[in-house]
């Protein structure tokens, strides 16, 4: 077996709270796969230096796994981290052309930042490893390996969606940063719409020779395959959580505080591209249309913020804050607050214990590669007793979760119409369709796991021939 080098903007925190979703699950992972195949996980420290030097800081972890990382310069970080990648990229992917940067400054520290990661990866990299890169940070990390000589097989996950082609092509020099994707040997999407865009692009834009079946992508005789992988969560993990004091402690102090209303759970990083607004809207809209249901239900969004030095970061927060204020202006009563929104992250174990205690789950994102909080909310759930998952049909998960119509309730989330009217169909679930409808979720949700996501992954990654 093949040794595995990780290559990533983030490498895994230890303990890291805060972040909403299965980071940790994802981390856990491409943990288990270091573990198994041995290796290194590379990226960035998140930490500053005046000084590029390129030198490598190693941690090795109790259970193995080494990283290695480098500091940036700060100009570093403004121009690829909060620039590029995050003022131009990630609202581009997600559809928010209103939002996207255009800077020049931002491409040429984005390219610097990519030469940097790879001269000092380079070393690393033992002759018959594989390399895996992961998320939109990266895009051109091969041609930049290609370049130092290295020959091994590389390949690329992208975490988010990817644009229609006519959204795509507003990006200056979009053309350049797809050649340089195609170094990749294999490139993975999230879902079918992600792939068939991004090869739709290469057949309209750059002029390939497009197999939709096989994902192969010929350029001038140069072959990269491209396919849809589906992340799924560590459930095995994931569910171990279930029975630790913790989160026992942390679902019952929700039931506790709820009373005898039933709990509705959003856990988002505080990102635009989750529709937070558009969600609390369709909760007014609830409150609105059914007055006399004020008192069955309470809101919890849990929020914890993120990219806090890029403005439309800022003005997402001031948003929601102002929204939140507003509806519990209009609807809250001496013992009565129908949204509580939470500015922090949790624990793992307690996430599963809200998660747990919550009987409706709301994942409305706008646009999401994936949405793993869809799965874990599914993992948590009491088996005689689930709760219902409300999903926006722009999320990756949709394809796996809709199940047929039988599984999540999918909902336009631009809708405060569809949103209001789906939590009501919610709250009135009969306990014998939330359980048809969790059997079906938890099924895709466990047999579609991390696991099996990195196994598929490189066992096509190996088969390739260089
Ligand atoms: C998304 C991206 C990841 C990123 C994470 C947290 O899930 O796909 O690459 O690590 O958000 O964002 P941050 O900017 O804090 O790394």
């Amino acid at each position: 077996m093949p040794r595995l080098v990780v290559i990533s903007n983030r490498v895994a925190v230890p303990k890291a709270r805060g972040v909403a979703g299965a980071q940790g699950g994802l981390a856990g992972a491409l943990n288990a796969a270091l573990k198994a195949n041995g290796g290194i996980w590379f990226g960035w420290s998140g930490q500053e230096t005046s000084d590029f030097t390129g030198s490598i800081n190693y941690v090795r972890s109790a259970d193995g796994v080494t990283t290695a990382t480098i500091d940036l310069e700060p100009q570093d970080v403004e121009e690829y981290y909060n620039g590029y990648a995050n003022s131009t990229l990630w609202p581009l992917f997600h559809y928010r052309i209103d939002l996207t940067k255009f800077e020049r400054e931002f491409g040429k520290g984005y390219e610097r930042v990519n030469e940097r990661f790879a001269d000092s990866a380079l070393p690393l990299i033992e002759k018959e490893d594989q390399v895996w890169v992961h998320d939109y940070h990266l895009l051109p990390l091969a041609e930049r390996l290609r370049s130092l000589g290295l020959t091994n097989k590389i390949g690329f996950f992208l975490h988010t969606p990817w644009p229609p082609t006519n959204l795509f092509v507003s990006l200056p020099y979009h053309e350049r940063l797809v050649r340089a994707m195609l170094h990749y040997d294999l490139l993975g999407f999230q879902c079918d719409a992600w792939l068939e865009s991004f090869l739709h692009y290469c057949w309209k834009e750059l002029g390939a020779t497009v197999d939709y079946q096989t994902g192969e992508i010929d350029l001038d005789g140069k072959k990269t395959i491209a396919r849809a992988y589906p992340i799924g969560i560590d459930y095995e993990f994931f569910s171990s959580k279930i029975d630790t004091p913790e989160a026992d402690a942390a679902q019952q102090r929700l039931i506790a505080s709820t009373r005898n209303r039933t709990a509705m759970i959003g856990v988002d990083r505080l990102d635009y591209s989750k529709g937070l607004p558009e969600r609390l809207d369709g909760i007014s809209r609830f409150f609105d249309r059914h007055p006399s249901r004020v008192r069955d239900l309470v809101y919890i969004q849990i929020a914890p913020p993120s990219r806090e030095d890029i403005g439309s970061y800022q003005d997402i927060r001031a948003t929601l804050e102002q929204k939140a204020g507003q509806i519990n202006g209009a609807q809250s009563d001496v013992d009565l607050v129908p949204v509580r929104y939470v500015n922090r992250g949790y624990s793992q174990e307690e996430l599963v214990g809200f998660y747990r205690a919550s009987k409706i789950g709301l994942v409305t994102p706008l646009r999401d590669g994936m949405n793993l909080v869809a799965k874990e909310y599914i993992a948590a759930q009491d088996p005689e007793d689930p709760g219902v998952l409300i999903l926006s049909r722009f999320a990756g998960a949709a394809q796996q979760m809709d199940c047929g119509g039988e599984g999540a309730l999918l909902i336009n989330p631009h809708s405060a119409d569809d949103l209001a009217h789906n939590i009501n169909l919610a709250l009135d679930m009969p306990l014998a369709e939330r359980k048809t409808r969790y059997e079906k979720l938890i099924a895709t949700v466990r047999d579609e796991n991390v696991q099996r996501w990195t196994e598929n992954f490189i066992a096509d990654l190996s088969e390739i021939a260089r």
